[in-house]
């Protein structure tokens, strides 16, 4: 037997409670039959200061006609939305705050469903963080990548501002034709085109098996984006009625699937900070080293950039994520339960490749082992991760010595002193930029080359901190050192000129300082001032967790169910 709507504790009372739940809503031109059916929120992270969610009102329409064609009552709802490219001190601050909106949002109101309106990168982490922590029946529209950009015939995406930027402090092109450059790269809706975090969540999502297939790949440009988000809230209102709840879809083997999955598309690292966060959430069992452990193996099957050639909207002419998912089925668990109320199998078994520029064969792969690689060592207790697909071969095996910046800002100001006591072997060291420290672990860890290195031809060195990096960075960039600098472990005492080993083979990256030595250091080691002491940053210094647990909050580990605590009406 069906459970009774969670919606009717609110629209089927009798008396004043009633009166007043369905009141307020009539005002809005509501029909009293409409209370009657599974009311479905549709989350909205839509704003005109999210550029890549910026097409979220129209999608919403379309979810919104599937929802009353399948019988059921859609309710719109915005939440805090989380623009990467505007938000200052740095998007990821907030993603936990977003969460927290997102959560209290759906239990607090009455809704039986919830689709979430996911695309730039926090805003697909938060709302599922949030979403999970609640645990009613769920579904994620993504907005779809933009189109590939065009520049004097060129192909360019996003991946080309970290190229142009440094073109441009190497004096090869001029402020004038960058701001041709940047009309030409972003010139539809729609979030990053290329696999950086946004795609890369994307494919995570589809890959969980909390989108319907295709989610992923189709351009916010394409129509059929729009058809997906009308099938979307049809099968909403279905999955109400089976009760199929998040906590069904999301188990262990669904994260390995996803992990997997990111490993074979050159995923971003921030990936794996969302995973974690999200399996926290969810409760499952998900920790560094499983990230190690199921991608260090698996080939490079998607040709997209930054690790590849091509762009998001050629993976979904060439056939898009099942696809892939199908080239991968020797890896990935087959019998895990999606939103359709399908296996991932049977979702992807029908899918063909109609490119294979753009998605190999694991026969033929792009490369052979691309994965994620977790890192262990004296600097790193817990650990620290590198994206191999996107660094230098050369450099994956390097011994330097350490020039350290204390800050984002001291790295600013004297990358370009010509006075710099660096080379092409050193090893740039960045602190201060975790998770406490910044706070909010910005996307710094790919910091530029000196302009005397880059003159000389020189594109890459070992980059080392305890930041992120964008998804669509590249470079043999070592990140989210854990523990970071401001809770002065050894990271926290290195010093200009000392040894530093990476060796991606080994997994590891070692200071060659002797523990007695860091000992003393670390006596002497003071934190930097801090930020702030109140409001909302007061309290993420306070709570936010480690960059290897996931930097969620403390608190705000797993799940209060739908439950209401209180009914004051
Ligand atoms: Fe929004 Fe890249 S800036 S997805």
């Amino acid at each position: 037997m069906q459970k009774p709507l969670r919606s009717q504790s609110w629209f089927g009372r009798k008396g004043k409670d009633g009166l007043i739940y369905r009141s307020w809503m009539k005002s809005q031109g509501i029909p009293d039959y409409e209370f009657n059916k599974p009311v479905i929120g549709i989350c909205n992270t839509w704003s005109e200061l999210t550029p890549c969610n910026s097409h979220f009102r129209e999608l919403a329409e379309s979810v919104k006609r599937g929802i009353s064609e399948a019988g059921g009552f859609p309710v719109e709802f915005p939440v805090m939305s989380l623009g990467e490219t505007l938000i200052k001190p740095t998007a990821m601050l907030y993603r936990n705050l977003a969460s927290m909106d997102v959560e209290e949002s759906i239990r607090a109101n009455p809704m039986d469903g919830v689709v979430l309106l996911c695309g730039c990168d926090k805003t697909t982490s938060s709302l599922v963080m949030g979403a999970c922590s609640v645990n009613i029946p769920t579904i994620v529209v993504s907005g779809g990548p933009m189109l590939t950009g065009n520049y004097k015939g060129k192909k360019i995406s996003i991946s080309d501002v970290w190229r142009y930027s440094e073109e441009m402090r190497g004096g090869k092109i001029e402020q004038e034709e960058l701001r041709s450059i940047e009309a030409a790269m972003c010139r539809s809706r729609g979030h990053c085109g290329v696999m950086g975090t946004a795609s890369s969540m994307a494919c995570m999502i589809e890959s969980l098996g909390l989108s319907l297939p295709g989610n992923a790949a189709i351009p916010a440009a394409d129509a059929r984006r729009k058809v997906l988000a009308q099938l979307s809230g049809l099968r909403i209102v279905e999955m109400v009625k089976e009760d199929l709840k998040p906590s069904a879809i999301l188990t262990k083997k669904a994260f390995e699937n996803a992990i997997i999955t990111n490993a074979a598309i050159g995923g971003s690292t921030n990936f794996i900070i969302h995973l974690l966060a999200i399996a926290g959430r969810i409760g499952v069992d998900l920790s560094l080293p499983d990230f190690d452990r199921l991608s260090s193996n698996v080939p490079l099957v998607s040709n997209i950039q930054p690790s590849g050639s091509y762009f998001m909207e050629d993976l979904y002419y060439a056939g898009g994520l099942p696809a892939v998912l199908k080239e991968l089925d020797a890896l990935l668990h087959h019998d895990c339960i999606t939103v359709n109320g399908k296996t991932m199998k049977e979702n992807y078994d029908q899918a063909a490749c109609y490119d294979r520029d753009v998605i190999a064969t694991t026969a033929k792969p792009f490369n052979e082992a691309t994965g994620l690689a977790v890192l262990k060592g004296n600097i790193c207790e817990n650990g620290a991760v590198i994206k191999p697909s996107a660094a230098t071969p050369a450099l994956m095996q390097h011994t330097g010595k350490a020039v350290v910046f204390d800050t984002i800002e001291d790295y600013k100001n004297r990358i370009d002193d010509p006075g710099l006591e660096i080379d092409e072997n050193s090893v740039m060291v960045l602190k201060n930029v975790g998770p406490r420290g910044y706070p909010g672990m910005p996307e710094v860890g790919n910091m530029g080359l000196p302009k005397k290195i880059l003159d000389k031809g020189i594109k890459d060195m070992v980059r080392i901190s305890d930041g992120r990096m964008s998804g669509t960075g590249f470079g043999t960039v070592v990140l989210h050192v854990s523990p970071e600098a401001a809770l002065g472990g050894n990271f926290s005492v290195i010093q200009n000129n000392d040894l530093i080993t990476l060796d991606v083979a080994g997994r590891s990256l070692h200071l060659h300082v002797s523990d007695e030595e860091l000992a003393k250091r670390k006596e002497q080691w003071k934190p930097l001032k801090g930020i702030t002491e109140r409001g909302y940053v007061s309290l993420y210094v306070n709570h936010v967790e480690q960059a290897h647990l996931g930097a969620d909050l403390d608190f705000l580990k797993g799940a209060s169910g739908s439950e209401v605590l209180r009914d004051s009406h």
